[in-house]
């Protein structure tokens, strides 16, 4: 039996990496949202968008609203995956609608998708969790990488702020972030196809891949989904590595 109930799940970026394995790995039966460019991703209602465009942000607010509006089950999970590296290389050499781009989803996206999503399930009666994913770059500055390290540092700061203000709702939506840690996807290809004018840690990259150090998507999707599972305090910021 699933200690959860009937589940509704919505995850940013599901249609590759990471997010297509947090997808299939979804450890009970659940109606499935991938919210991404491209799709595919086997089982899921799609919704078509580019995150990297603010005029997107209220489509999704709106499916958030729409699919709640009929949901009568016990849980709800948006996990906000979606992320991106491009453009890799330093602050005033990149290219300025590429670096505006990533600014507006790793960063703005998930503040305003966060917030649309605690605005749709305030007050309502089910368990509610936003895990939002993030990464060692909000802590460890990595060079050709700023407004991704800024991005990820913003998120977390976000999970705890709101993890304060969730705290003294009833109900709550518990909110978290997680690092995944190293995995083997396009994101770390594109970290081993950079320059070292770009990326001046590109080698380190190639050696993680060289040397097996790169997880298995579906081995840290499972251990995110294991969080649901877990007492872990509002507005908590971990590792996955710190997950036992
Ligand atoms: N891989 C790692 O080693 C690593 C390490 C630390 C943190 N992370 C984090 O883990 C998450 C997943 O990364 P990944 O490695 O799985 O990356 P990935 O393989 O490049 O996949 C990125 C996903 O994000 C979606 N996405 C990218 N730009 C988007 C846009 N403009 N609009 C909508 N969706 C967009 C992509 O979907 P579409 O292209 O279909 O839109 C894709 O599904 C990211 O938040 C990343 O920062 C990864």
């Amino acid at each position: 039996m699933n200690p959860l109930g009937r589940m509704l799940v919505w995850i940013s970026g599901a249609s590759a990496g990471l997010g297509a394995a947090l997808a299939a790995t979804i450890p009970f039966d659940a109606d499935l949202v991938d919210i991404s460019r491209r799709g595919g991703t086997p089982g899921a209602f799609h919704v078509a968008v580019d995150l990297a465009d603010p005029a997107s942000w209220p489509v999704v607010a709106d499916d958030f609203d729409r699919r709640l509006s009929t949901f009568d089950g016990d849980t709800v999970v948006f996990i906000h995956n979606a992320g991106t590296l491009t453009p890799l290389g330093s602050a005033g050499r990149v290219d300025t609608e590429e670096y505006t781009r990533n600014v507006l989803l790793n960063s703005a996206s998930a503040q305003v998708l966060g917030q649309a999503f605690l605005q749709a399930v305030a007050g309502k009666p089910y368990h509610q969790h936003l895990i939002m994913v993030s990464s060692g770059a909000a802590k460890n500055p990595h060079e050709g990488e700023s407004s991704y390290c800024a991005g990820k540092a913003g998120i977390d700061q976000w999970v705890r702020t709101v993890g304060l203000e969730q705290d003294r709702r009833s109900p709550y939506c518990r909110v978290i972030s997680v690092s995944p840690g190293a995995v083997d996807t396009d994101m770390q290809a594109e970290l081993r196809a950079s320059t070292e004018d770009q990326v001046p840690d590109a080698q380190h990259f190639r050696e993680l891949d060289a040397q097996g150090l790169l997880a298995k998507p579906e081995d840290v999707a499972r251990s995110i989904w294991s969080l649901l599972d877990r007492d872990l305090p509002n507005g908590t910021v971990l590792h996955i590595s710190d997950v036992t």
